[in-house]
């Protein structure tokens, strides 16, 4: 975080928390959970008790009722010490802060509530498909009506927590009939399909570069039958809910890098002043201070549009599109330089699992992918920008 920077009192109190919960809880077994592929269930329930899954819910909603930055520091607190279980924490404030802004009142009694109080575990936003990942609208997932319930058919990819999830929030295209079925937006829809569905599938999981004991799976569904009740917000109106919850999300993403940085910057200055190299510390040396000085203000540059993109919803700003994409393109860039910088300066030591920086760098690369690559964050900023 930036030294001195002003935080309202709830805001220090939620940032220390999980600052604690990160150091003492955390951050032990983060390396051999990351070793050992292990999703880490136990964190999850905690993160719940601590009020962490649905951060900028409303407290009647069973959440804490605190605003963006607070989730920002939180989640790049939990990030610092592991990014799996930061990654996990940030699609769970996904589906929460959706449900509370778009369920209806018997769902979020029936999901939301249940969910943040950990009596749930995980749940997954599903809408990235096998031919659709960037250019979501053009997803293929279909919804078809009979009687009381919708009849879904398709599958999903890439899904985080999709196979310990106990609901996923999933978009699927309402049509007539079946296909070919037009592109674009139109006819998008959000439900709610619950775990053990009959034809729901959770495949096997991806084995990932990093972020390794976080959940990636995908999902396949054959004919099944959805409630109608389950449909979130109206139907043909999902893509919006979608790309809503995406600004926020985005937000998240950037805090995640920032959390990242954050632990490679401290790996890095720590070897810096402990290796030495031509008869000095390699702190002392100018090539090492200026990947240090260049990754710091690349950190701070970070921070102030991450902070900015949240203020502007705290301010009730209800479209953060612009602020939330250029907060994500920045911060998750930044990121991958500094990470980088930091294994330089570790020399071969930084290529093996010994030093915490080779899991970082690994870690940090999916921040620049997932909740929109940094090239979809460049056409939501331009297209703003160019608009009207
Ligand atoms: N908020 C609310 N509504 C919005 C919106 C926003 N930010 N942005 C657009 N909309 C609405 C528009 O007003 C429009 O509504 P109408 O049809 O009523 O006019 C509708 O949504 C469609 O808008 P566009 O035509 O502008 O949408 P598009 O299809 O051209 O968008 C895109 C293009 C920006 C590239 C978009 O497809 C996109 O963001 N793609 C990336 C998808 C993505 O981020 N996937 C991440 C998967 S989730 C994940 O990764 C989680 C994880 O596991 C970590």
């Amino acid at each position: 975080m930036i030294a001195d920077f002003p935080l309202a009192e709830e805001q220090r109190f939620i940032w220390e928390s999980a600052a604690r919960f990160a150091r003492d809880r955390v951050a032990p077994d983060a390396a051999k959970r990351d070793r050992e592929h292990r999703f880490p269930f136990d964190l999850v329930s905690e993160l719940a008790q601590l009020g962490l899954l649905g951060v900028k819910v409303q407290v009647e909603d069973g959440g804490s009722g605190a605003d963006m930055t607070s989730y920002v520091l939180a989640i790049s607190e939990i990030s610092r010490a592991c990014a799996s279980t930061a990654v996990t924490m940030a699609v769970s404030n996904l589906v929460a802060d959706i449900l509370s802004r778009f369920a209806s009142l018997d769902q979020k009694q029936r999901w939301l509530e249940p969910f943040l109080a950990g009596r749930m575990g995980p749940a997954s936003f599903a809408l990235s498909e096998p031919s659709s990942g960037s250019d979501a609208a053009a997803l293929q997932m279909t919804a078809v009506r009979d009687g009381d319930a919708w009849v879904l058919n398709g599958s999903k990819q890439w899904i985080t927590n999709g196979t310990h999830a106990s609901f996923h929030l999933l978009f699927a295209r309402v049509v007539d009939g079946p296909g070919p079925h037009p592109p674009g937006s139109k006819g998008i829809t959000c439900f709610v399909v619950e775990r053990g569905a009959k034809g729901l599938d959770a495949g096997t999981e991806e084995r990932k570069m990093g972020l390794r004991s976080s959940n990636t799976a995908q999902l396949h569904l054959t004919d099944v039958r959805v409630p109608a009740v389950n449909v979130v917000g109206e139907v043909g109106k999902g893509y919006a809910i979608a790309l809503s919850g995406l600004d926020t999300g985005r937000i998240g993403i950037a805090a995640q890098a920032l959390g990242i940085m954050e632990a490679a910057l401290a790996e890095g200055v720590r070897y810096a002043k402990e290796r030495k190299a031509f008869g000095k510390a390699l702190a002392e040396q100018q090539a090492t201070q200026f990947a240090i000085a260049d990754s710091r203000t690349d950190l701070e540059q970070s921070w102030l549009l991450t902070l900015r993109a949240a203020a502007d919803r705290d301010r009730g700003a209800e479209r953060t599109a612009k602020a939330s994409s250029m907060a994500k393109l920045f911060s998750t860039e930044a990121c991958g330089r500094v990470v980088d910088r930091m294994l330089q300066i570790h020399g071969g030591y930084g290529y093996v699992e010994d030093y915490p920086i080779e899991r970082l760098y690994r870690d940090a690369r999916v921040t620049r992918i997932y909740e929109g690559t940094s090239e979809v964050q460049r056409i939501v900023i331009a297209r703003e920008l160019l608009a009207g």
